[in-house]
């Protein structure tokens, strides 16, 4: 699994050789000035929740690459209202795809588009190739539904909001870790604005006391899982 950050809850996954793009969000984050969105491709986009900071450059991204967008159906339908058609709607539940399973669990959050529109239910996301499994938790507090989620899969890896003031902070994450059964996290959600700054040495430190790894990446680079 190869992993490239673009910044606040924007990261690609490559995985059984598709690459799998969350949360298109670049230009209007204070960190990434300058990067070309253009350059990013994708063969799928999937949208945990509606909120700006999660779909900005969702449509300039998937027009650009044509990638099927992978959401929640109200999500779905708000990009195909957008005269976007390439889009597999779902709801929390398991979804076959061609290179793996999708399944939607719940997060603890809100939803709705920068326009008003209904963006449904917030989610995460459990993702399941022969490459392995990973969840990526979408913006959520701490939750015991989290607890099921080794009931779906061996997570290889974990990615979660540690930033905290919208969403879990590094002490939440580390719980989080122990209810999904895994010791690899990578942190995002962090820095892109002040309510959301943390302390990454003393963040890295708190789950390494714990005998466990936080991964912080670095804007714009690509690291091996
Ligand atoms: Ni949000
Ligand atoms: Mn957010």
């Amino acid at each position: 699994m190869q992993f490239t950050y673009y910044g606040h809850a924007c990261f690609m996954v490559e995985t059984a050789g598709k690459k799998l793009l969350f949360d298109p969000f670049v230009n209007g984050n204070p960190l990434m000035t300058g990067f070309d969105i253009n350059t990013i491709q994708a063969d799928y986009i999937l949208v945990s929740h509606a909120h700006g900071d999660h779909t900005g450059d969702l449509m300039a991204i998937a027009k650009n690459t044509g990638a099927k967008v992978i959401a929640m159906a109200e999500i779905a339908d708000w990009v195909t209202n957008q005269g976007y058609s390439n889009v597999h709607a779902m709801n929390y539940g398991p979804a076959q795809l061609d290179f793996g399973k999708v399944r939607m669990v719940p997060a603890l959050h809100s939803s709705s588009f920068p326009d008003g529109s209904n963006g449904g239910n917030p989610a995460g996301f459990v993702v399941t190739t022969g490459d392995g499994s990973f969840y990526y938790s979408g913006d959520t507090c701490l939750t015991m539904d989290m607890k099921l989620i080794p009931e779906y899969a061996g997570l290889y890896v974990a990615i979660m909001p540690i930033g905290g003031n919208y969403t879990m902070d590094v002490e939440d994450a580390l719980i989080a870790s122990n209810y999904i059964q895994c010791d690899k996290v990578v942190g995002v959600h962090f820095n892109t604005w002040p309510p959301i700054a943390i302390d990454e040495e003393k963040s890295v430190r708190i789950f390494e006391a714990a005998g466990k790894e936080l991964i912080l990446p670095e804007l714009g680079k690509t690291i091996k899982l």
